[in-house]
């Protein structure tokens, strides 16, 4: 295993049936794929695991802001779920600013992207959107437009996303908020993103995961 990847959950990517040997796709065989499927399965059920990696790089960078984004990151979550919210809500707040290591000028497609085959098409659009309904809040200080949000009136899920933004994330940056800690969310993260619910990975037949 290469150095850099020994810090990464499941990276160690154990081969149960060993390795594929095509030098390309188009000498593949079933065989080979299915060396592949067997490897991926082992490694997929270390993707919340990963999860937490990437959310704990946010852990210290506060990018100017009063907390950091890992803070920011547990206190929406924590103000969702102590507002009732289901978990599929929650762990979608909760990784809402996932991306924001990786997407600098996009950081909500981050976010969707992961939680794409897991969460509602609610919950989905809220995530995606986020970043322009939290604009309303602040974009102009900085000479924005901050209702680039009424591009989207009457779309069916304005509301829901404004809420979002309004009730959990613009508030989500007190210093002195009792804020839950990530260990409190893991079981609910396994509980939403074990298993995918759309991928072009499901198998048709029964819905379940290639890999
Ligand atoms: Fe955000
Ligand atoms: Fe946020």
């Amino acid at each position: 295993m290469a150095d850099d990847l020994k810090n990464i959950p499941g990276a160690s990517h154990e081969e149960p049936m060993g390795r594929a040997e095509f030098s390309a796709f188009t000498n593949a065989t079933a065989e080979d794929w299915q060396k592949i499927g067997a490897a991926n399965s082992v490694f997929a059920k270390s993707h919340v695991d990963r999860l937490i990696t990437h959310l704990n790089l946010l852990k210290g960078d506060c990018g100017g802001f009063p907390v950091d984004r890992l803070e920011h990151s547990l206190q929406t979550a924590t103000r969702a779920h102590r507002a009732g919210m289901d978990e599929e809500y929650v762990v979608s707040a909760l990784l809402h600013d996932i991306g924001d290591t990786l997407g600098v000028f996009n950081h909500p497609d981050i976010a969707a992207a992961i939680l794409r085959p897991f969460v509602s098409d609610a919950n989905l659009w809220m995530v995606q959107n986020h970043g322009i309904f939290q604009g309303y809040y602040f974009f102009h200080h900085l000479g924005l437009d901050r209702n680039m949000r009424d591009q989207f009136q009457g779309h069916p899920y304005y509301e829901y996303t404004a809420q979002f933004c309004h009730l959990f994330d613009q508030p989500a940056f007190d210093g002195a908020y009792d804020t839950m800690p990530l260990d409190a969310f893991v079981p609910m993260m396994h509980r939403v993103l074990d298993k995918p619910k759309q991928s072009i990975y499901l198998r048709k037949a029964t819905n379940e995961a290639a890999w």
